[in-house]
């Protein structure tokens, strides 16, 4: 690297917890000079999910050339960078292992700091890639695959969850729908899809919204209302709408993730909701959302598709801020599979 540019923060973020290998490289923050990811969605679309001992074999694989490949994209080398932040929770702890360790024994042999990242967390921070002027307060709703949090954001690496599952998560539920509809895994895009051809309003299932004030979430019984549905048609002898099916349950967790929403804004009076995590891709969130909250006054920020599904760009991305503040992990910084957000 140049004398000129020895200020530059350059970090090379790392994500593995759970089906994709992914490194980034990070300039300063903002700018993006390589992502790579592979993706192991084919590998393990047969078994229906993720199968952790495959995902964690499929990680050592392509470890070293997902990151070899970063670095060359970026025409950088690893005495180049600043410093090196990885996923270290929560995930699978077998495909958690493999970034951690590859992460560590790569800053060790460069001689740059190691930065532990929560990938809940560097989920929200998929957000500030592409919005550097984001002002806090921030309130933010995390839909993934295993969480759905309402999250006040009150300064960096400063959260208060304010709701969560108390069951499935958001991505869970639309996950296991899409498996029982034989649309396949994983089931949020394809339920969106085939939802295109379907009427939202064709099944009214229910809408879970616990007690009045609740900022908690329960996927649980509308994933078995829509279960049962099918199951009492089939003892019928009939055959149900596949697209009906999905369109009226994508509209049934939208409206609840959209109802939570709103109640969290008017309770907080946050002016700013970030959307994050791979639900956050679906367009039918996104839109609802984005009326809604344009209606109030408030504003809504989400990242491109590419950085709500899991990726190495949230990854830098958050270590950007860890890295601000000297936040670095220490040599014996070991994968948590179970980790939260605070
Ligand atoms: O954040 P993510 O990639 O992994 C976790 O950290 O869990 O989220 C994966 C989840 C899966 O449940 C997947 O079905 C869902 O995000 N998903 C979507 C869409 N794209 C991914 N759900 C609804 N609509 C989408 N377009
Ligand atoms: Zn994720």
């Amino acid at each position: 690297m140049m004398e000129s540019q020895k200020s530059n923060v350059v970090i090379l973020g790392i994500e593995t917890s759970c089906d994709e290998t992914s490194a980034a490289v990070l300039l300063n923050g903002r700018d993006l000079r390589s992502h790579v990811i592979s993706s192991q969605i084919t590998t393990h679309q047969k078994y229906g999910g993720v199968v952790p001992e495959i995902a964690s074999r499929e990680h050592s694989l392509h470890f070293q050339p997902v990151v070899q490949q970063a670095l060359n994209e970026a025409k950088l080398t690893f005495r180049d960078l600043s410093a090196i932040a990885v996923t270290y929770g929560p995930g699978l702890v077998g495909s958690l292992l493999v970034g951690v360790s590859g992460a560590k024994a790569m800053a060790y042999a460069a001689g740059v700091p190691l930065i532990g990242i929560n990938h809940l967390e560097a989920h929200i921070y998929a957000n500030f890639l592409e919005h550097q002027d984001l002002k806090f307060p921030l309130l933010a709703l995390l839909v993934s695959g295993g969480h759905t949090h309402l999250i006040l954001f009150e300064a960096h690496g400063q959260y208060t969850v304010l709701g969560h599952t108390r069951d499935d998560a958001a991505g869970e539920a639309l996950d296991k729908v899409a498996r029982t509809l034989g649309l396949g895994y994983p089931g949020g895009p394809q339920i969106q899809r085939i939802a295109q051809e379907g009427d939202a309003q064709a099944f009214n299932f229910p809408r879970a919204m616990l007690e009045p004030g609740s900022l908690d979430f329960s996927f649980s019984g509308m994933k078995s209302a829509v279960l049962n549905t099918l199951n009492s048609a089939r003892m019928r002898g009939e055959t149900l709408s596949v697209p009906d099916i999905a369109a009226s349950f994508q509209q049934a967790v939208v409206d609840v993730l959209v109802r939570k929403a709103l109640l969290a804004i008017k309770e907080t009076r946050v002016k700013t909701l970030l959307l994050a995590g791979g639900v956050a891709a679906n367009r039918l969130l996104r839109e609802t959302l984005d009326h809604k909250l344009a209606e109030k006054g408030v504003c809504l920020v989400y990242p491109s598709p590419i950085f709500c599904t899991d990726n190495g760009a949230m990854i830098a991305t958050a270590g950007y801020y860890h890295y601000l503040k000297g936040d670095f992990a220490p040599w014996t910084l070991n994968a948590v599979p179970g980790l939260g957000l605070v």
